[in-house]
């Protein structure tokens, strides 16, 4: 992983007869410029909305136009959608080239760009076609993160916060402060540590069999009342994974200090938090029967059941825990009743 824009113009000049840009209409406008090589380049549509096979194919048939060989390298220049489905359309076009990530929004930085995990939605459910296979090479630029708007460094704020919660209790405090207060200066190496955490998961279960699993605290619930969101609403106006992660997050830590120990004063913290989100929001909290089909196809799911990672306290996850179906539900009273 390099972590400056240099070291990106360097590794894209050095390398400029054999890369192909994927972009969105965003960062072909804001983020393309500063590779500050003329090096070919497509785009596909912006959104979670486009994160799908036939978005693939259209990669595939940009990259088959453009004569990709295998010693092409496929540039993912963008934020969570661009990197996973770029790295995983990369990985099957002629069994394989190349790719090299370069995320352009908080989320991505902190959680598509490491740990090789690449994929599409499918049937509505998230992430559900795709593969373990790492980038080639990840560039951590901040210079990118000049251009969002707090709304959309929230999305990167609540993963951080999700890595604190599960290993490292200073940096949920250091990100909360972030969180909380707009215009406060994001740090690099806050970046670079939330990144560290992740990584750390990464390096001890690449396949995702065990301690990799507790990155998933907040998103059993967080991914289906995404799901359903982007189901009842126009893309636009759906929830973004950040906030629905922040609810999943809290309706997880209630059911943290049910079956995990997490402590009701604990429990409050994390609450008064992510509250910040909650208030935000004008869709009303999703019932179980709502988010069913989409727990029952999770992808921890085994015969036992529903599977969440929880928190035992701050700065300590646990994975594999089977809920029931009822605690669920209070759950997401409990959620519903901070509205
Ligand atoms: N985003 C969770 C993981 O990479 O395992």
């Amino acid at each position: 992983m390099k972590t400056d824009i240099f070291s990106l113009q360097t590794y894209v000049q050095k390398n400029q007869a054999n890369i192909i840009v994927l972009a969105d209409e965003h960062t072909m406008n804001y983020c393309y410029p500063l590779l500050l090589e003329e090096v070919p380049y497509f785009n596909v549509p912006y959104g979670e909305g486009y994160k799908n096979l036939d978005s693939c194919e259209f990669i595939w048939k940009k990259l088959a136009e453009f004569g990709a060989t295998r010693e092409t390298i496929l540039l993912c220049l963008g934020g969570g959608v661009i990197c996973d489905m770029g790295a995983f359309a990369a990985g099957c076009f002629q069994r394989g080239i190349r790719s090299v990530l370069v995320p352009t929004s908080l989320l991505a930085m902190v959680d598509a760009s490491v740990g090789g995990k690449n994929g599409v939605n499918f049937m509505g459910y998230k992430n559900y076609i795709g593969s373990f296979n790492e980038a080639e090479e990840i560039f951590i630029c901040d210079i990118f993160l000049e251009t969002l708007s707090y709304k959309e460094k929230v999305n990167g704020y609540v993963e951080m916060l999700k890595h604190g919660l599960i290993a490292d209790r200073s940096h949920y405090d250091q990100v909360k402060m972030l969180f909380l207060q707009e215009n406060q200066h994001l740090e690099n190496q806050l970046i670079l540590d939330s990144i560290a955490i992740k990584k750390n998961h990464v390096d001890q279960d690449f396949r995702d069999q065990g301690i990799r699993k507790r990155l998933n605290f907040g998103h059993t619930i967080g991914h289906a009342i995404e799901s359903f969101s982007l189901k009842i609403n126009d893309e636009n106006e759906s929830l973004s994974h950040g906030v629905s992660v922040a609810l999943g997050m809290i309706v997880e830590g209630y059911i943290s200090t049910e079956m995990a120990g997490l402590s009701k004063d604990e429990l409050h913290e994390i609450t008064i938090v992510l509250q910040r989100v909650v208030s935000g929001i004008s869709d009303d909290i999703p019932t179980y029967d709502d988010l069913k089909p989409y727990l029952l196809k999770d992808k921890k799911n085994t015969d036992l059941g529903i599977n969440c990672s929880l928190i035992t306290s701050i700065g300590q996850g646990v994975h594999d825990q089977y809920v029931e179906a009822s605690l669920i539900k209070d759950g997401l009273e409990f959620l519903a009743n901070l509205k």
